[in-house]
Formats: C-alpha cells, structure tokens, sequence
C-alpha cells in the first residue's frame, strides 16, 4: 500500500494508503478505537473497527502505550468533525514498536521536567509548531539574502580573539593555544565583504552568559549580513526590509502553528518597513516619563527594552548609544564622537532587541587606538586591520538573533523554547 505523510492526506481522499506514525492519544468505546495517529507532519484520527479485527489484537491496541509506534492502513475519508478535517478507516494495524509508559502525559508538568525530557517533548503539537516556525524564520532570513545578491560566506567557530567583550568568551584548548568558541561572524564577514561586496553568515554563535534572563542563551544561531560601501542609514533599512520579510514570510506560510500558539495574528499583520527610528537620548526620555531605574549613559536593560518596545506597534530602531557600552569595532558619530553609529532593533510587545549592528570604524588609526582602549591583543587582529589597510570603504552589517526572534514572532514567553535543544547556564543535558 501506499505510504502517505498526514500533512497530505487531502490529495488522497478516498483511497486505500498506509501512515506510519506514533500513538498520539486513543480514546475507546465498545467497539470503536480511535487513535489519534501522529507522523510529524500533522494529526489524524485513525478510526479502528473491533468487527475487524481478532479480538485478542484488538484488546492489544485498546493498551498501547501513548507514542507507540504503529503503521496504519485503510481509506482517508473526508470527515469535518475531526481534527485537520480527515478520518482514517483502519483496516490493517501493525505495532512496530511497542513504548513503555510514556513519561509526558496531558497532565501539567514543571518547565524543568520538560526541558530534562526535551528530546521527547519536541513530539508536543505546540512544540512542534514552534520549531516549524522556527525552521521558516531561518529559511525566510536566508531567502530574503539569498535574492538581494548577498553570497554566504560561512564564519569560523574556533576563533583567536573576541569579537562582542571578554566578559562571555567561551575558552577552549587548541593543541598548544588558546581558541574561543566564536561570539558572532562579524569580522570575518567584514573580510568577506571586501571580497564580495555584499555577504552573510548563518550559524551558531557562543557566550558565557552568566544571566537567567528569558532572552539568554549559550548557543544561539544568529543570521549576519555585511555590506561594502554602506553606511548606517543603508544598514538600517536593509534591516526593517529583512524583518518585514521574515514576518510577512511566516505569517503566510505558518498560519497553522501561529493558530496552535494562538498568536495575535493582527500583530504581525503591521510588521511592514518602514519602523519608527529614534535616538538613544529619545529613547532615555522614555524611559524617564515612565519611571524606569535606569541611568543615563548606561546600556538598556531588559526592563529599560521591554519599556521601550511596548510603546511602539512595530520593530523600533534605536540608534547613537554611547560608544563606551558598544563593541571595540564602532564607527563614532562624527557629530558626536562619543555615540556609536550603530543600530538595535527592539521587537515590540516587550520582547526586546532582536537585532545589533551598525557601521564599522573603517580608519585604520582610530581602529588600533580601540583595540588598545579595549585591552585587547593586537596581534589577533592583525588580519582585521588588514581590512583598512588595503582599500578601506565604509561598510555596515547587523546580526538577527534567530531565537529571539521566534519567541517574538510565535508570542512564547521564554528563548528556550525557541530552539530544539536549549543551552543555558544551568542546562546542558539532553
Ligand atoms: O547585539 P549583538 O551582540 O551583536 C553582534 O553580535 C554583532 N556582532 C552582530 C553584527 O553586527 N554582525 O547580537 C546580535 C543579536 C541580538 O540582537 C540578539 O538577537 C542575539 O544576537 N543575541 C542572543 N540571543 C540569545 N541569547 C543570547 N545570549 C544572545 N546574545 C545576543
Ligand atoms: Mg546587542
């Protein structure tokens, strides 16, 4: 017979097909078995005859374990009172293999529970969605570069020197030195740029984050595009453009899952460019009228976002922090030499900043006067000065936090959740 994914089950009405999947839930009665039949694509009910069926077998499948895993043949009918809108009239059930007692049952469990049992929880419909959304970000980030001329250059992992602060570097022997999990793709893409004009980097990026905020995670996997001959004005609009495309791209193709999240989809309707812009002193202001603790040169933290993010209806750009609480690598502001010419995007709804980036410092003196500023080692950047020594031009870039992004995007409360197997400070297993 036939194997059919459920996702497709509408092209095979009426005929005769075989699903292989897992016991999702089954329900009983007399001489009627429905088990809601699971395959990763979709749900469908498997309706089970006992008529058919020698009796023996049939008690045997009322006692299968939740996920078992069992191949199902019979005809897909049309049926509008059932879940995605399908019944499967079972004529044939084989136990591939039969689970033990599953340990995530309907009942709530606690958060810790579930994370130590991840590698199971991601079967959870609502899991589910958030990582097909999760895999539609990543390909909506990837598409939007990929048609706008940018070519991939793909960043170290093993790295000599920090790129975002020394504070969170992940260290790790390397034969006779010392290598440092990298931080972000930046400055190799800065390389790449010269060489390419327009670049981007897609992977995982590492830090030590020593914070149990909802927004942080060890491992993250950022997008990182960099543009030759760009200045923050450009950047910042290729910005808006790619989260306007990454919304729109999974409001259209996600409705399902957006659905089972029960996201706002009115929400996302309004993430279209341009997003209101302002300064780092505007943004203070803000923060003043509403009474936040924060200190005036200081950078914002998550509160300071969440304040500042829930003001406006669309992503908000906030630019010219101070140039003391950004990285070693910002162009000044020639206006004012103490502010970065540099951009974060905060997603609105109080999920904060889901972008970082900026304009580079692009002269070669001011440059090795940050490196020094910053106490680090000049001779691992070596090859990054090289940049500015043959044939320097202004050039721009940003990084999207892929994790924070879903969570934004799919309204979840916590990053975690965003990617299929979390790292954080107190979690490495499974
Ligand atoms: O603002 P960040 O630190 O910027 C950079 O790394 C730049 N070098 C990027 C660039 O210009 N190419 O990080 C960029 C984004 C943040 O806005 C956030 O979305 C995400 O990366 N991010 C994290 N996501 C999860 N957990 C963490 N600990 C994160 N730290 C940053
Ligand atoms: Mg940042």
């Amino acid at each position: 017979m036939e194997r059919v994914y459920i996702a497709d089950a509408a092209e095979h009405v009426d005929q005769n097909v075989t699903i292989k999947g897992w016991v999702h839930n089954k329900t009983h009665k007399g001489k009627l078995l429905f088990i809601m039949l699971r395959d990763g694509t979709g749900m469908i009910q498997a309706v089970v005859f006992k008529g058919n069926f020698d009796e023996d077998y049939f008690d045997e499948l009322i006692r299968l374990a939740q996920e078992s895993a069992i191949l199902v043949t019979g005809k897909i009918v049309q049926d509008k009172r059932s879940k995605g809108g399908f019944e499967l009239q079972a004529d044939e059930v084989t136990i591939h293999h039969e689970a033990q007692e599953y340990p995530i049952t309907p009942k709530e469990h606690g958060i810790e529970f579930l994370m130590d049992h991840r590698h199971l929880w991601l079967r959870s419909t609502k899991q589910n969605a958030l990582l097909k959304v999760r895999h539609k970000v990543i390909k909506a980030s990837r598409d939007f570069l990929d048609n706008n001329g940018f070519t991939l250059v793909d960043a170290p992992i093993f790295t000599p020197s920090a790129c975002e602060g020394t504070t969170n570097l992940f260290e790790t022997e390397y034969f006779d030195a010392q290598a440092y999990l990298t931080q972000s793709g930046q400055l190799y893409m800065e390389a790449g740029a010269m060489a390419f004009g327009k670049v981007y980097c897609f992977g995982p990026t590492f830090r030590a984050e020593k914070s149990k905020t909802r927004r942080h995670l060890t491992e993250f996997w950022m997008v990182e595009p960099e543009m030759a001959y760009c200045d923050l004005q450009e950047d910042m609009i290729w910005a808006e453009k790619m989260v306007e495309y990454v919304a729109q791209y999974v409001l259209n193709t996600c409705e399902k899952e957006l659905t089972l999240l029960e996201r706002d989809l009115s929400k996302l309707e309004t993430i279209k460019a341009p997003f209101p812009r302002i300064t780092y002193d505007q943004a203070a202001e803000i923060l003043k009228k509403a009474n936040s603790d924060f200190v005036y040169g200081d950078d914002f933290g998550a509160p300071d976002e969440t304040i500042l993010s829930q003001e406006f209806e669309k992503p908000l750009m906030v630019t010219h922090y101070p140039a003391d609480v950004k990285a070693f690598y910002m162009k000044r502001d020639p206006d004012n030499p103490e502010r970065a010419l540099c951009v974060d995007v905060l997603a609105p709804e109080g999920y904060g900043e889901i972008i970082g980036g900026g304009q580079r410092e692009d002269n070669l003196d001011e440059l090795l006067k940050r490196i020094k500023e910053h106490e680090l080692p000049e001779e691992a950047f070596q090859w990054y000065t090289d940049l500015r020594r043959y044939g320097s031009v202004p050039h721009s870039g940003f990084g999207m936090g892929i994790e924070r992004t879903v969570t934004w995007l799919t309204g979840t409360h916590h990053v975690r959740e965003a990617i299929p197997f979390p790292r954080t400070m107190t979690r490495l297993y499974p």
